[in-house]
């Protein structure tokens, strides 16, 4: 399949994970993709990686860093010749039990996934195509299903959701589709056994396992490319949870 031949896609949190296999995903199938990340390490093992028709192009930004952010998604456009899809995939997880969470914690976890989204969506949508332009943010399973010592990270993914859901309603007259994506646990360096402390009751972990184990972040792509590809023409402001029967 080329879905994506001809398409600029502006993609965060390319350099590990769900963000890496969407850029080499959306490159097989033909996409021009400018990923931006902190790692311009997992960045540049990005563009090695990728094959097919598409091509990589990579900017090391912050994403909580607004100049960084103008500047990324003007360089985008400079490079691209424009912007089609924008996916924002970085995100940061820290796993603390309510008594020790703290203002910086909140913060930190606010300002990468929330604030980081929001204000590549702010920059990238003037330059996105009336009728045919396409934003997917990656939420989290756990902004609707509670998960012990996530309190945090569940709620700057709920505001991901909340942010995602009123775009999509603020921007469905110029026909540009806002999809929020939220996986359940993926197997990538964030979800590691290594984010709990290790004080910490990991039996509770148990009742958040999908009957399927955790996902591989190519199965998260496949369904971001869905999101992002005409196949999904109809679809917007409708939230997509991949987390295998987490709760079912
Ligand atoms: N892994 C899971 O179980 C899971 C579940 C639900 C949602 N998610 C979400 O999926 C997204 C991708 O996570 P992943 O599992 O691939 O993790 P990952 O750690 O493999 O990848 C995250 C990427 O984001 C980048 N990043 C972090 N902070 C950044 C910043 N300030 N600026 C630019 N880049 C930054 C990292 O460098 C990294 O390359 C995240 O938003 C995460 O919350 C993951």
């Amino acid at each position: 399949m080329n879905r994506f031949e001809g398409t600029k896609v502006l993609l965060t949190g390319g350099g590990s994970g769900i963000g890496r296999a969407t850029a080499l995903r959306l490159a097989a199938e033909g996409a021009a993709l400018f990923a931006v990340d902190l790692s311009g390490e997992g960045l540049a093992e990005t563009a090695a990686a990728a094959s097919g028709p598409g091509r990589i192009a990579t900017r090391v930004a912050d994403v909580a860093d607004e100049a960084a952010v103008v500047a990324a998604v003007r360089a985008a456009a400079d490079e691209l010749g424009g912007l089609d899809v924008l996916v924002n995939v970085a995100g940061i997880h820290r796993t603390t039990p309510i008594d020790r969470l703290t203002v910086a914690d909140l913060h930190h976890l606010f300002t990468v996934n929330a604030v980081g989204t929001a204000l590549f969506c702010r920059e990238a949508l003037p330059l996105l195509p009336d009728r045919t332009g396409v934003v997917v943010n990656v939420a989290s399973s756990a902004a609707a299903h509670g998960n012990p010592y996530m309190t945090a990270y569940a709620a700057s993914k709920g505001a991901v959701l909340g942010f995602s859901l009123s775009l999509a309603a603020e921007v469905a007259h110029r026909g540009i589709r806002v999809v929020p994506v939220s996986p359940g646990s993926v197997a990538t360096p964030l979800a590691g056994p290594h984010v709990l402390p290790p004080d910490l009751d990991v039996s509770y972990y148990g009742r958040i396992r999908s009957p399927f184990g955790a996902a591989e972040p190519e199965q998260i792509a496949g369904v971001i490319a869905f999101a992002a590809s005409r196949d999904a023409g109809y679809l917007t402001g409708a939230e997509l949870r991949v987390d295998g029967g987490s709760h079912i």
